[in-house]
């Protein structure tokens, strides 16, 4: 199939990289989001979110006029949905007393149903977002079909699960494998007709819904091995041994490789997606369940920590380093380290948080700092939730001269414990013996 113009609903972290590299590979891009900012911050020429490269891939698709943007979609050969598909914040299902999210499909619904009118015969409808199994034939296919057309035979209709990694989006995009599963044979044909346009990574056809649970068993695997090196980090603290180093010694097995243990897990992938197997087989998923009780537990261990390092925490000022929910970049969607702020103030403690990614983020209850500096000012301890590099690369003596805190927790092992007591520091660290002093 033959591709000139296409549109891409939701122009955020995947579906903004994903149209200017179809831009710049010489398609005609009409890139829709029904997010105002993000419309008028693209037609002054700047863009919303922070990836590496991004800025002058979007420079050069706008400048050749190969992408545009707009609230609404148009006619096109193909469409695609990369909208966002979170679980709701109030409504729960229960299984054999166990409680568990619901996924909110309602921005995939609407895309679809802004493609409805613009939809004609031989189109193609991709849908990259995030989704539970069955969501493309179950959900969007009876919502396209509202059209009079039927899907498979009048217009083609894939999933195609978006694997990329925040931070090198770009780079992936390009050069990963990936996954099309079409409702027939036809429309995986198309949609790797599609993407063949950049990908250099093998394409591979499949069925819809296995290339939905493709993606969600990707993301459940490493929640589940996260829980996991949490669960050891844990046990680590109740035997008194050093999880980072039983970790480092387990991992020279060579058919083993534990994940590290943190203060929990966030973003939009990994803390999200097996709800959706939960949610549509809660009879069926007792260890994915637990594993995610797990991981939504471990910012309470992190609240322990600090209370052994500080005791009762009321009025105790924390500077708390790093927001976003991994290393080096600049996203807070469901981020842990939140959860860990709103927990300490919960205890009384007065946490300021330094997040040089996003230092004027907005987030209800939450005290951003404008500096490290001013972070510091006042702490009576530093708490480490982010391995971002600039905080790895923090020299303790240096930090010494800006706080009076001599007190350290980190919770993600970025620090050299040695160096940081050697600067006159008391350190604590997550899954370090039972009293969690190392000096
Ligand atoms: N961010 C990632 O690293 C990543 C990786 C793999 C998969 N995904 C999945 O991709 C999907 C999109 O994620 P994202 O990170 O790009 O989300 P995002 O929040 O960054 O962007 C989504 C955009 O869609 C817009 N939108 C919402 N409803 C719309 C509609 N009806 N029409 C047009 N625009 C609409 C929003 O305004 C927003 O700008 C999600 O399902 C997510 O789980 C994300």
């Amino acid at each position: 199939m033959n591709f000139h113009k296409i549109c891409i609903l939701g122009l955020g972290y995947i579906g903004l990289p994903t149209a200017s590299t179809f831009a710049t590979h010489g398609l005609k891009v009409v890139g829709v989001d029904i997010n105002p900012h993000v419309i008028e911050t693209l037609r002054g020429g700047n863009i919303h979110i922070h990836e590496p490269g991004l800025r002058s891939v979007v420079e050069s698709a706008l400048g050749s006029g190969n992408l545009t943007v707009s609230p609404q979609p148009e006619e096109a050969d193909a469409f695609l949905i990369a909208v966002p598909t979170p679980f709701y914040e109030d409504k729960y299902g229960e299984y054999d007393g166990r409680k568990y999210r619901l996924a909110d499909m309602s921005y995939v619904i609407s895309a679809a149903e802004a493609i409805l009118p613009h939809l004609r015969k031989g189109n193609l409808v991709i849908l990259e977002s995030t989704s539970p199994p069955r969501a493309t034939v179950d959900l969007v296919k009876p919502v396209l079909e509202r059209s009079g057309l039927k899907a498979g035979l009048d217009f083609y209709l894939c999933y195609s699960p978006e694997r990329v990694l925040p931070g090198q989006i770009l780079h992936e995009l390009i050069e990963n494998a990936r996954v099309i599963g079409g409702i027939t044979p036809e429309s995986a044909k198309a949609g790797h007709d599609l993407y063949a346009i950049f990908v250099k990574g093998r394409i591979i056809e499949t069925d819809a819904t296995t290339a939905e649970m493709v993606k969600l068993m990707e993301n459940t695997t490493r929640d589940v091995n996260i829980a996991v090196a949490n669960e050891f980090a844990r046990l680590a603290e109740k035997f008194g041994v050093d999880v980072w180093e039983a970790i480092r010694l387990a991992n020279l097995h060579p058919r083993i490789d534990i994940l590290s243990p943190g203060p929990g897990v966030g973003g939009h992938c990994i803390s999200v997606d097996p709800w959706f197997f939960v949610e549509t087989a809660p009879e069926l998923t007792s260890l994915i369940y637990h594993a995610r009780q797990v991981n939504d537990g471990q910012p309470h261990f992190v609240v322990e920590k600090v209370k052994q390092a500080l005791g009762p925490l009321k009025d105790k000022k924390i500077a708390a380093f790093g927001l976003a929910y991994k290393p080096d970049v600049d996203d807070l969607r469901e981020s842990p380290a939140t959860e860990v702020v709103h927990l300490l103030q919960k205890e009384g403690g007065r946490v300021n948080v330094w997040e040089p990614f996003k230092p004027d983020a907005r987030i209800k209850g939450v005290n951003m700092a404008t500096s490290l500096e001013a972070a510091l000012k006042e702490a009576d301890a530093i708490l480490l939730l982010v391995r971002h590099t600039d905080f790895v690369n923090l020299k303790p003596g240096q930090v010494a001269t800006k706080t009076q805190a001599r007190v350290v927790v980190d919770c993600v092992n970025g620090w050299d414990a040695g160096q940081w007591s050697e600067a006159g520091f008391k350190v604590y660290r997550l899954g370090v013996n039972k009293s969690g002093v190392t000096n």
